[in-house]
Order: structure tokens, then C-alpha cells, then sequence
């Protein structure tokens, strides 16, 4: 008898499999939690940015730019993006960015994006919060009224800087609050564990936001656990090393936590060797409620759903993983009960729509295979 591997019948199947999945996971609506706008910079972008402002890059062209982006850790890439992102100056800069950002999440049929940007990496550089939050909110309105995509805004502090300027920038964006939707914790994770920025989240709490943080990203489950327990958060961005911890897995499950997981950021940082051990699938199966989501498309390979494609082709997916990965993706995102429905309710025709659509293509393919 032939093994499924050798059977025609069965290319045949996993063929037809992948063809509708990868539709399905292309048209299904779907929320973008975990995006730094700053990671969205494509090369080509960069260098108009760069020459507009008059600033010499140290690579002579797009491709020596992209050559660059080959990474063994968080470090060597954060060091690269840093550097990327100074060619950000003027508020249509930041403009240029997220409406870029925006069109191209649009053709992945992405309706609500919850956005990072890393306001103390610009305020170094003498970039004033009035010029980023006015760029990013202006494209974030317009990306509204004219592609139909809902929006929040989270400022994300840097671990790798002392709370104290955390806190300095948290009392310089007082003006702007009400231009917020939330507060993050990014950069650097090994050595600049959740604890030293408790004082930060609390203040940013009493003030009646949402806090989420990255943890478990190259750090240990230790550091998701003081997130949970100190920063209070109220999703975990990556949280990768929680399946070290069974008991810290059941803690998350039970409260329903919702984990930002960014598969092709986990690839070229090495989180994970090889895409088909990716953890995603063993999240779903223990009940965490992990989305898929893009971190930094330009340096990672992709948006939204060329991280679906790669889960897709090197793992096991099935329609309902799609269909759980997408629902998670509207019940962590921060929005109204209302909103939440709305996109469910479109999320559940998607799929309704599709069952009718993969009946009828199973028979041709099964016709034609036979
Ligand atoms: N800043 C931008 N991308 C990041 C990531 N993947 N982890 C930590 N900080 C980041
Ligand atoms: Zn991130």
C-alpha cells in the first residue's frame, strides 16, 4: 500500500489543502496587533526618506540595505533598525510611513491595526512628540476614512533606557494623551527584565490605559510571569518561552490572555530554527489564544499574511487553526464590544462563504484526481 506521502490521491489533496487555506487566510478579515511602525520602513522608502532630508546612508543602494538584514539575535537587528529609522524627521515622514503601511495591510484585508511606535528612540534625536503623533494619527485617520481600517495608537517604551526616562516621557506625552491608546514595552529584553519598569505601567494604569508588553521573546517565562504579575499587562507581545512553564501555560489559558506571536520575526531572530518548529500550533492545542502578526515586515520578510503562508506551508494548519488564530486576533484587539461583534460577524461570513466554495472545488479536484 502506499504510504500518504507517496499517494497521488493525496498530493493531490495537500495540494488542493494549502490552495484553499492560503485563499482563506488571504480574503478572512483579520486585526493586526503586534506592528511597530518603525519596522514597516521598507528600503526603497528609506532612501526617499533619507534623500528628502538630506542624510548620507552608510549603503549605497536598496540592495546593500537588504543584504544587511540578516540577523542571529534581537540585538543585531534592533542595531539596524535604529539606524533605519533616523531618516524619520518631519511629520510627513511619519505620514509617508503609516499611510504606506496601511495600504499595503489593506490588500491583506487587515480591518483594525493596533500600532507600536518607539517615541524615546526619536525624542533622542530631537524629534518632538507633536511631530510623530501628528504624522502617525494623521495617516491612521485617513487609513479610516479611506481604506476602512480601524486604528489604535500604543507608545512603546524601551527597555534598554532607564525607567526614569520612561517616565519623563510618559509626563512629556501629557498633552497627547488623549492622541493614545495605550502603552508597550519593546527593545532589548535579556537583562532589562518587566520588574525595573513597574513604577511606568502603574502610572500609565492609573491613568486608564491598556498595557501590553514583550516578554518571552528571547527572555524566560520568568519575565511573562512579571509582566502578568507586575506590569499588570493586559496581552503578552511574542511570549514564546511560556511553554517552558506548564503552570505558567495554564495561568495564561485561564485568563485568556492573549499572545501577539510573530512567526517570520521569530525566524530571522532565531526564536525559532526553522518555521515547522514553530511553537503557534502547540499555543493553540494548550488553549493560549496566540494571533499572528508581522513585527517588523520590512526586516522580517513580510506582512501579515506572508506569516500565514509560511505557517501554512510548513506546519500542519488547519481552517479552523485560521479561523481560531483570526478570532483571537478581534478578541484581544482594544475596541468595543460593539466593534468586537462587527468583526466577528464578518469574520463568520468569510468563512461561511468559503465552506459553500471549498464543497464545490473538492468535487472538481476529487473528479479530476480520480
Ligand atoms: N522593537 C521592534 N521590534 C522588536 C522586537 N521584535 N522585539 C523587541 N523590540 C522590538
Ligand atoms: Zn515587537
Amino acid at each position: 500500500m502506499l504510504d500518504s506521502a507517496q499517494s497521488p490521491l493525496a498530493i493531490h489533496h495537500g495540494e488542493y489543502m494549502n490552495a484553499e487555506l492560503l485563499q482563506l487566510a488571504q480574503r478572512m478579515p483579520k486585526a493586526e496587533l503586534h506592528l511597530h511602525i518603525e519596522g514597516s520602513l521598507e528600503p526603497e522608502l528609506l532612501f526617499r526618506l533619507a534623500d528628502r532630508n538630506g542624510i548620507r546612508l552608510n549603503y549605497p543602494d536598496v540592495n546593500a540595505l537588504r543584504a544587511a538584514y540578516a540577523f542571529n539575535n534581537l540585538q543585531e537587528f534592533l542595531d539596524i533598525y535604529y539606524i533605519g529609522m533616523s531618516v524619520l524627521r518631519e511629520e510627513e515622514d511619519f505620514y509617508d510611513l503609516t499611510w504606506a503601511y496601511l495600504e499595503r495591510v489593506h490588500r491583506d484585508n487587515v480591518v483594525h491595526v493596533e500600532i507600536f511606535f518607539d517615541s524615546q528612540a526619536h525624542l533622542d534625536r530631537g524629534i518632538p512628540l507633536e511631530v510623530q503623533i501628528g504624522g502617525i494619527r494623521r495617516a491612521l485617520r485617513d487609513g479610516l476614512a479611506q481604506l476602512g481600517i480601524s486604528s489604535k495608537l500604543i507608545l512603546s517604551f524601551l527597555r534598554h533606557l532607564p525607567e526614569a526616562h520612561a517616565l519623563e516621557t510618559l509626563a512629556l506625552a501629557q498633552p497627547f494623551l488623549d492622541q493614545l491608546d495605550g502603552f508597550g514595552l519593546d527593545s532589548s529584553e535579556i537583562g532589562h527584565p518587566p520588574e525595573q519598569f513597574a513604577r511606568v505601567f502603574a502610572r500609565c494604569r492609573e491613568l486608564g490605559f491598556r498595557v501590553t508588553a514583550h516578554a518571552g521573546e528571547e527572555g524566560p517565562a520568568e519575565y511573562v510571569r512579571q509582566a502578568l504579575d507586575l506590569l499588570r499587562v493586559d496581552r503578552i507581545d511574542h511570549g514564546n518561552h511560556s511553554l517552558d512553564d506548564a503552570a505558567l501555560v495554564r495561568r495564561l489559558t485561564a485568563e485568556g490572555k492573549i499572545l501577539t506571536v510573530c512567526p517570520l520575526s521569530n525566524l530571522k531572530l532565531r526564536v525559532v530554527q526553522t518555521m515547522d518548529r514553530h511553537p503557534i500550533l502547540t499555543m493553540l492545542e494548550r488553549g493560549l489564544k496566540a494571533t499572528v502578526n508581522s513585527d517588523d515586515p520590512a526586516y522580517f520578510g513580510g506582512y501579515v499574511n506572508d506569516n500565514y503562508r509560511a505557517l501554512i506551508a510548513h506546519l500542519p494548519v488547519t481552517r479552523e487553526d485560521l479561523y481560531r488564530l483570526a478570532r483571537n486576533s478581534f478578541e484581544g484587539a482594544w475596541i468595543s464590544e460593539e466593534a468586537k461583534a462587527t468583526y466577528l460577524d464578518e469574520l463568520d461570513r468569510a468563512f461561511a462563504t468559503d465552506r459553500r466554495g471549498a464543497r464545490d472545488m473538492s468535487r472538481r479536484v476529487a473528479g479530476r484526481a480520480i
